[in-house]
């Protein structure tokens, strides 16, 4: 009886003490890297935007042939640059950070559909095969011009 005793008492110490590292994990993971919702990368101080490389200058740069990045200030109640124009079977990846409160991306005939949150710089890429005017609007309400908020990718033969 004492030996099994011994064993479970060990392993309940054992597990209590996973747990508590665990929950340190997690506890450090937030502290360390605030909580992320999915397509957010990094974080960006909203105040301080233009003082990012990629946001200074928004737009599209080419990496290489059919490879492009595209930086995208959000803010009420525009997208900047609000055209874009590719190749088509372009690669680009996106990202976005917004100035003030919390906006949204979606582009018609796309998957892309993400939040753009001030203090984070969100990413999505996508291949553009078909040619075509790929319109993009917010679809976060954000105020009283919401609904005006919206651009367009071209994508050319
Ligand atoms: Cu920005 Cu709705």
């Amino acid at each position: 009886m004492m030996h099994i005793h011994k064993y479970e008492s060990a392993f309940m110490r054992l597990a209590v003490m996973t747990l508590v590292i665990f929950a340190g994990a997690i506890a450090i993971s937030v502290m360390g890297l605030g909580v992320h919702l999915p397509g957010a990368v990094e974080q960006i101080d909203p105040q301080q935007v233009s003082a990012d490389p990629g946001f200074a200058e928004p737009g599209l740069r080419r990496v290489y042939e059919g490879r492009y990045i595209a930086h995208l200030v959000v803010e009420a109640w525009q997208f900047t640059p609000a055209t874009l124009t590719v190749p088509a079977g372009s690669e680009v990846t996106f990202y976005l950070t917004s100035r003030d409160v919390i906006h949204g991306f979606k582009v018609f005939d796309t998957n892309i559909n993400i939040m753009v949150i001030p203090g984070q710089i969100a990413e999505v890429t996508y291949t553009f095969d078909e040619p075509g005017e790929y319109q993009f609007y917010c679809h976060e309400y954000c105020g009283a011009a919401h609904h005006l908020m919206s651009g367009v990718i071209r994508v050319v033969e």
